[in-house]
């Protein structure tokens, strides 16, 4: 394939990525300035792309501020500190603030348009814990991409294409002007030129090798649209990236991935290791090593995963949800229709949103009001929006946040006219998809502001010809290649990103405090990680792509790199131990508040690729 045709498109505000957070901004934007013309990219369908594509069984933040009562209710303030414990201490207290103030009136829109969130007898959200609603949200996506489609108007949106890179502006150093992408589905190239731009393309998923093999290959938590796309592009437009240290390893019901919220604390369950121990009792004394924050409430997510872990390693294994203990102490005293109602629930809990663990459940013949289901650790995933914290340094809204961490508008990154939010935005976990919608819509607003104070139309750096051809070149290495082997996959002249990634997640996985050394790393490691990375990186340049579907594969391979790259860096600096059960520094296996109560943050240089890892003082707002 050669010679792409290439389609040429002009705006003021251009959306990349159709997911929660992209939505959000297409929504807001139009809101506030029909008169402009904004433009979305998705590299899938909007209807059915991100994380919330399969569906949802809850939305994990709603504040509940309209009713003002403390049982129901929950402040900012509270929010503000149950984040920041749950990130050992470390989050931008502004910018969690500014989505908890928000965040309410995005879930009452989604109602409005249609998604069937349970009602207690009193008209109130049902509450699945203390931040959660459940919801009936098979269709949520499309709830959610139909308000965004409507409010973008015809022509506006462009599917199937997958963006690559940011394009800088030709005049003015440090100024986004653009990106390009190519179809998944035609010979085309697409250039964008924009005044500004909203990175909007997820977290990464995939980066280390997963726990699924064989036929179970490719089954991970995190969805498969989100490749490390938003934050690899703005690391190379040399936007300030922090925390990329962090990631998440969520305890899931194992080898479907089955979320554990609903059962943690709609049903109550409790998880014990294989002798009925529970382990959260039995190993209380461990959080007494990471205090303060191992005494607060909720205990914080990795250091409920550091208790299983010691279990685990220990012998003590399986770990079981005992969900059939908890389904008999709520269904005791009730007839057999409360029976049938939970264990209803209980199913759709898992076909609302992840139908594998339906599956593994209907195959191993598991009857949840009978038998209890295991419960292991998985892969890790860097990520911005769930209980990872990973993202790019954005500048807080301006009537909150401390002297620093404001620089003109609200979601900005330190590149001018490139915003971002939901995954891509850190150090501001737990917004989930309410949250990410909502932060979408801040940034939107601001992008609207940033377009009227500049109006005037941006320069791109680079002729569309010559920038396409470097978004070809996998095809073309393919087809200059391939006649030295009849077989494609065995070829001395190129490297399909299938073996690339695996190659990529090996590393990682064994270097970099993957599942294979139960997330320990260290220094000695994390260098030799490094050096084979150097090299990893030298051979991408000859990824052989023998199709479209190919090109976007290579292309998520790169941007995947960059991800592990700065994950690696970022956790070779950080000498502390600040999340057990995500993972340890076995050189430094203490948690230093004196030294690393801090923000790790980094930042590439464009022009020579240079890395610069620093430490960005953490400011409170919100008191203790
Ligand atoms: P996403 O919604 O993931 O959107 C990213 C979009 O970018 C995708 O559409 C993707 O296709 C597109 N994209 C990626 N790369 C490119 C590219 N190169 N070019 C063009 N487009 C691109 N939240 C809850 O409230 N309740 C829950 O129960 C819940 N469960 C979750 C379960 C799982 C498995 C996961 C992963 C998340 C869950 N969340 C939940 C969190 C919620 O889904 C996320 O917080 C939210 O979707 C993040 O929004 P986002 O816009 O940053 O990313
Ligand atoms: S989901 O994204 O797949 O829905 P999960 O089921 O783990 O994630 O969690 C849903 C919500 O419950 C999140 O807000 C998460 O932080 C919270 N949660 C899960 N388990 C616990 C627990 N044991 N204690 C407190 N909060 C929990």
């Amino acid at each position: 394939m050669a010679n792409p045709e290439i389609t040429q498109v002009e705006c003021d505000i251009l959306i990349l990525g159709g997911g929660m957070s992209g939505c959000g901004a297409a929504f807001e934007a139009k809101y506030w300035a029909p008169d402009l013309k904004v433009v979305m990219v998705e590299k899938s369908a909007v209807e059915r792309s991100g994380a919330v594509a399969q569906g949802l069984s809850a939305i994990n933040l709603y504040m509940g501020l309209r009713y003002n009562d403390p049982s129901y209710s929950k402040t900012p303030e509270e929010f503000v500190r149950y984040v920041r414990n749950d990130m050992m201490g470390i989050a931008r207290d502004d910018l969690l603030y500014d989505i908890a103030r928000h965040v309410d009136t995005s879930v009452h829109m989604f109602e409005e348009w249609g998604l069937p969130i349970w009602k207690r007898p009193d008209g109130k959200y049902t509450r699945e814990g203390p931040w959660q609603v459940m919801i009936n949200g098979e269709s949520y996506k499309p709830i959610v991409a139909e308000a965004a489609k409507t409010a973008l108007g015809e022509g506006n949106l462009y599917e199937r294409v997958a963006i690559t890179n940011l394009i800088m502006d030709a005049e003015e150093e440090n100024r986004v002007a653009g990106a390009i992408g190519f179809s998944t589905r035609e010979n085309r190239i697409y250039v964008f030129k924009a005044k500004v731009v909203y990175m909007g393309a997820g977290g990464a998923t995939a980066i280390f090798r997963p726990r699924s093999t064989g036929e179970g290959m490719g089954r991970t938590w995190f969805t498969v649209f989100n490749t490390g796309s938003g934050y690899a592009m703005m690391l190379e437009a040399g936007a300030e990236a922090t925390q990329m240290e962090h990631r998440f390893v969520p305890t899931r019901f194992k080898d479907g991935y089955g979320p554990v919220g609903a059962w943690f604390l709609l049903f109550k369950s409790g998880a014990t290791n294989a002798k009925g121990e529970d382990y959260l009792k039995t190993r209380e004394a461990e959080l007494q090593k990471f205090l303060p924050y191992g005494e607060a409430k909720p205990t914080p997510t990795p250091l409920r995963n550091h208790q299983m872990l010691l279990e685990l390693l220990d012998g003590n294994g399986p770990i079981y949800m005992r969900t059939e203990e908890a389904i008999a102490k709520l269904a005791a005293g009730e007839g057999p229709e409360r029976l049938k109602e939970l264990e209803s629930e209980a199913w759709e809990d898992f076909l609302d949103m992840t139908i594998s663990q339906a599956m593994v459940w209907a195959a191993q013949n598991i009857e949840p009001d009978k038998a209890p289901s295991e419960i292991y650790p998985t892969e890790p995933y860097i990520m911005g929006s769930h209980s990872g914290c990973s993202g790019m340094w954005v500048s807080g809204p301006e009537d909150l946040a401390p002297p620093g961490y404001h620089w003109g508008y609200n979601r900005m990154t330190t590149v001018k006219g490139l915003f971002t939010a939901g995954d891509g935005a850190g150090a501001s976990p737990h917004k989930f998809s309410s949250g990410s919608f909502t932060e979408g819509r801040l940034a939107a607003k601001a992008m609207v502001a940033f377009v009227r104070d500049n109006p005037n139309t941006t320069k791109l750096n680079g002729g569309a010809e010559e920038l396409g051809q470097a978004v070809y070149k996998p095809l073309t290495n393919f087809e200059k290649g391939r006649g030295a082997s009849t077989r494609p996959d065995v070829n001395p002249n190129y490297l399909l990103p299938n073996q690339a990634l695996r190659r990529l997640q090996k590393l990682m996985d064994e270097y970099v405090a993957g599942t294979s050394t139960w997330y320990k790393t260290s220094e000695t490691m994390l260098n030799r990680g490094l050096q084979l990375l150097e090299m990893f990186k030298e051979d991408l340049e000859n990824l052989g792509a023998a199709d479209l579907h190919g090109l976007l594969r290579c292309w998520e391979l790169k941007h995947r790199t960059a991800v592990a790259e700065a994950h690696l860096r970022h956790i070779m600096f950080r000498q502390e131990t600040r999340w057990p059960g995500y993972y340890y520094r076995t050189d430094y296996p203490q948690l230093d508040d004196t030294n690393w109560r801090c923000f790790v943050n980094s930042r590439v240089d464009p022009k020579t690729k240079k890395w610069d890892v620093f430490k960005k003082e953490y400011l409170q707002i919100v008191p203790d």
